[in-house]
């Protein structure tokens, strides 16, 4: 094996593309595998992360590789590993200090990845972990959907939308969900039972006593998700400002909480008018609910969707693609 990788970095925010590079192989911790690399999604995270926007919440040291889920093969393991061995096909999201996806290799926590399904293919598999891990930590951790509940799922043909869909669904949920209308017959077939072109309608207006809402787009889309949720109901946003609970639970300074208290007020009051709660997700890498994931999926209960693959070369292209913000399902780079 070469002590070198290809791995596509930025060396100063806002840079608009990262640069494929040559750099040395990352060396292992003792609770680490390293992983070849076969494929690796994109997700919005990768432009946030590279125009600085996650600063407030993550200090990263420069040049980066981004990249922030794969499928692969490992190829290594550390001296404590006993739960993964050489040649297991994973995938995984590392966690959020160690992302770098788009390389030929990654060293990862063993905590952090999963046996790849088998009936996936390594692009399928990359799709997963990041959205996957999201849309289940909202509606099975925080949001808890038990059956019958009716819930808003926003951006249904998006990478969140696409899985959220599908495990809302799993779990008995009547599912709404906004999208255009070029869009309507997709996520009607994911399982969507009232579906909201966003381009006509305002699902403010139209949706009511709703028991929760997974906002994916923040903003006004978030303020106005208060008013379709019945008293005692959730919103969770991923899109959204992290708030002071967040701030606390995530570990920052009390500045920051203080900080974050100040730009959710108009949150907080709509929380207290409304009587629904609001919770801020940054989602958390977990290999032990990635393999249940794994379940779903080998037991075809959850299938993700690839709208478009590119070669690992011409990633700056996919990165282009996904700027556009319509992408359905999730965009893919196959590694050489
Ligand atoms: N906090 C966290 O831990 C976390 C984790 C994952 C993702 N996120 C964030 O969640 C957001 C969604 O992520 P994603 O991966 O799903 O993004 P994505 O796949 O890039 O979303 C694209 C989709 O959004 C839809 N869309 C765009 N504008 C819309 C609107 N106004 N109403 C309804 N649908 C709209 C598009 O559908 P049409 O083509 O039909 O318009 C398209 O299918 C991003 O901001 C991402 O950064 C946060």
């Amino acid at each position: 094996m070469s002590n070198s990788m290809q791995a596509a970095l930025i060396t100063h925010y806002k840079q608009s593309l990262p640069e494929i590079r040559t750099v040395p192989v990352p060396t292992l911790t003792p609770t680490d595998v390293l992983v070849r690399i076969k494929a690796a999604s994109l997700n919005p995270i990768d432009l946030k992360t590279m125009a600085g926007g996650l600063r407030p919440l993550l200090s990263y040291q420069l040049p980066l590789i981004i990249g922030s889920d794969f499928a692969g093969e490992i190829v290594a393991v550390g001296q404590q590993v006993t739960t993964f061995k050489v040649g297991d096909a994973v995938y995984g999201r590392p966690r959020k200090t160690r992302i770098g996806t788009f390389a030929t290799y990654l060293a990862i926590d063993v905590d952090d990845i999963a046996l790849k399904p088998r009936n996936l293919s390594y692009e399928e598999a990359a799709a997963v972990p990041l959205v996957g891990l999201t849309s289940y930590q909202a509606l099975n951790d925080i949001l808890k959907i038990q059956s019958g509940q009716k819930i808003l799922i926003q951006a249904g043909a998006g990478g969140i939308g696409t899985l959220a869909i599908q495990l809302a669904k799993r779990l008995g949920a009547f599912v709404a969900t906004t999208t255009s209308a070029k869009n309507v017959a997709f996520v009607q077939k994911l399982g969507a039972d009232r579906v909201i072109d966003y381009h006509s309608e305002n699902f403010s207006t139209v949706l009511s006593n709703y028991d929760a809402v997974f906002d994916t787009l923040g903003g006004e889309n978030l303020a106005q998700a208060f008013s379709i949720v019945k008293p005692g109901g959730q919103v969770v946003s991923i899109s959204g400002l992290p708030d002071a609970r967040f701030a606390k639970e995530y570990g920052l300074p009390r500045w920051k909480q203080a900080l974050f208290r100040l730009v959710t007020n108009r949150l907080t009051r709509l929380e207290k008018r409304s009587q629904v709660t609001y919770r801020f997700l940054f989602m958390w890498p977990s290999g032990t609910e990635l393999a249940t994931l794994t379940q779903l999926i080998e037991q075809h209960q959850l299938q993700p969707i690839v709208d478009q693959t590119f070669a690992f070369q011409d990633l700056n292209q996919a990165l282009t693609a996904l700027k556009l913000g319509h992408t359905r399902g999730k965009i893919v780079v196959q590694m050489a």
